[in-house]
């Protein structure tokens, strides 16, 4: 059936929307709520930064009879963008928690319990005059965001047929992006970014959680998860013929038992042993670059501040310049789905990180000259817009990939852990670092970044492999070489499996 969807685009269009079906449909689209949400609350505090901290201000003057000063704010105002990363980094390591032990669905329903415990808390944050219930508002949501990450992905790669795993796979993305775009669009000032509306455009976040209970109950649980962690076949099968709409499943469930009797096979490795063992160790460190080039990018330090960016820019409606660098971000991860699965990894990563140093370079520039120049904040404009596409062209989706397709089942989950850390552990440090840097740096604070994208950059170029149509086998031996020779540029069998993707 697969080799059938591989003939002409019509066919294709025909096969797949054979397997579509409405359960298919209804389980994806409720699952991906939860990427909507870690979108959501990646960019909610963007837009309304000016407006809390005035609350913030008033507050601490009402708590303690006297202002704040600006150091204070700025350190309040920090943690509780960057708090988010902290959860998120808990929750991402508590996914296989929860997943093994209550399943797929029963998991992404009981995180919901922390989108609502967190929606009251940011919610209420201004009735209860508390800046305290806001920060931790934004750690519970950040747990549930780091779940949702591991959660969502998962069981929309668990639910969807193997001929269109990649293309649903891909929602969880497109749901991030347009989540952000969402609290974007919600912050402008006459919908929710006022200080009025400010705790509903936080505590919105409650209202995707009711949906998502209202219609988990109806998505079946994973078949996957039934028939190897739970050994209930007849459940298995019943649901695989549901989401299917067809009655012989029996493909579907023969590769699910190939694929746990492989697993099986190759034994499970540690997070310590990842480390220890010379096999894993180059591997590791590329994975754990790819991470850290991907969020000290400084990628978040535009969803974060880009109105507070654009306001020192000169911009005259900073608010809308965000939405236009969410507007881009959603434009180029739709344009990168296509992109991805074609072109190769390695020069992806390469030609996003050149480009993102490109629009740092020039977004200094812009800020450096617009005392002289007041229609630099337009070029500032572009340089945000064009930092944003190339994030998506390269550093936003390809160090994922990089990670699945280096590491084979025994050390995948282990090394998907380590990425996971060491991406939220940067990010927080983006989130909290860049106001007091800004605030040092002035106009050159991009250049940091530019410095930053170089090094990845040189780092990609020497170090990481091409991972596109190689098998781990050929990868890793491919580090062996590198290893023993250092010299040596193709072996044999990459220059096979170059010509093996020509072909594809
Ligand atoms: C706090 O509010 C007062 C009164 O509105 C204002 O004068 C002061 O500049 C504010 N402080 C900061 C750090 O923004």
């Amino acid at each position: 059936m697969q080799r059938n969807c591989k003939q002409s685009i019509l066919t294709t269009c025909f096969c797949v929307l054979q397997q579509v079906t409405c359960q298919l449909m209804l389980a994806v689209g409720t699952a991906v709520i939860g990427s909507l949400q870690f979108g959501y609350n990646t960019g909610v505090i963007n837009a309304p930064q000016k407006i809390i901290e005035m609350f913030y201000n008033e507050t601490w003057f009402d708590r303690y009879q006297e202002p704040i000063t600006e150091n204070q704010l700025t350190t309040l105002w920090a943690i509780s963008v960057a708090i988010f990363s902290i959860g998120g980094m808990l929750g991402s390591f508590s996914v296989g928690l929860f997943v093994n032990r209550f399943g797929r669905r029963n998991s992404m329903l009981l995180a919901n319990s922390l989108a609502f415990i967190s929606a009251a808390l940011m919610g209420f944050s201004k009735m209860g005059a508390s800046w305290e219930m806001l920060i931790i508002g934004r750690f519970v949501v950040g747990l549930y965001s780091g779940l949702s990450t591991g959660f969502v992905p998962m069981y929309v790669g668990e639910v969807s047929p193997t001929a269109l795993r990649g293309a649903l796979g891909t929602l969880h993305q497109l749901g991030v992006v347009i989540g952000i775009l969402l609290a974007q669009v919600f912050g402008i000032e006459s919908i929710m970014g006022n200080a009025t509306w400010w705790p509903l455009l936080l505590g919105f976040t409650f209202i995707p959680a009711l949906i998502q209970c209202g219609l988990l109950p109806l998505c079946p649980e994973s078949p996957r998860f039934l028939l190897i962690n739970r050994n209930e076949e007849n459940k298995a099968k019943s649901v695989l013929k549901k989401l299917r709409g067809a009655t012989d499943v029996s493909a579907d469930m023969q590769e699910m038992k190939e694929e746990s009797r492989q697993m099986m096979r190759e034994k499970k490795v540690t997070i310590p042993e990842l480390f220890r063992s010379p096999l894993y160790r180059q591997p590791i460190l590329i994975a754990i670059v790819l991470q850290l080039s991907q969020q000290l990018s400084g990628i978040n330090a535009v969803f974060y501040y880009s109105t507070d960016i654009f306001t020192k820019a000169g911009v005259a409606q900073p608010v809308y310049a965000t939405i236009g660098a969410g507007a881009v971000n959603t434009a180029f991860t739709v344009v990168s789905l296509f992109v991805v699965e074609r072109a190769g990894r390695r020069s992806l990563h390469l030609l996003g990180l050149l480009g993102m140093a490109g629009s740092a370079v020039l977004m200094t520039i812009a800020l450096a000259l617009l005392e002289t120049l007041t229609w630099m904040s337009y070029v500032s404009i572009v340089a945000i817009f064009c930092f944003v596409a190339f994030f998506e062209m390269g550093p936003g989706p390809i160090p994922w990939f990089i990670v699945a397709e280096l590491f084979s089942q025994g050390p995948r989950p282990a090394a998907i852990a380590v990425a996971g850390c060491s991406n939220w552990t940067a990010n927080f440090i983006v989130g909290m670092c860049f106001p007091y840097v800004a605030n040092l740096c002035g106009p050159y604070v991009f250049i940091i970044f530019t410095v930053m994208l170089l090094g990845f950059f040189i780092f990609t170029y020497f170090k990481v492999p091409e991972t596109k149509g190689r098998t781990f086998d050929e990868i890793s031996s491919g580090f062996r070489q590198t290893a023993a020779s250092g010299a040596e540029k193709h072996s044999p069998e990459e220059l096979n499996s170059l010509g093996a993707d020509s072909q594809l």
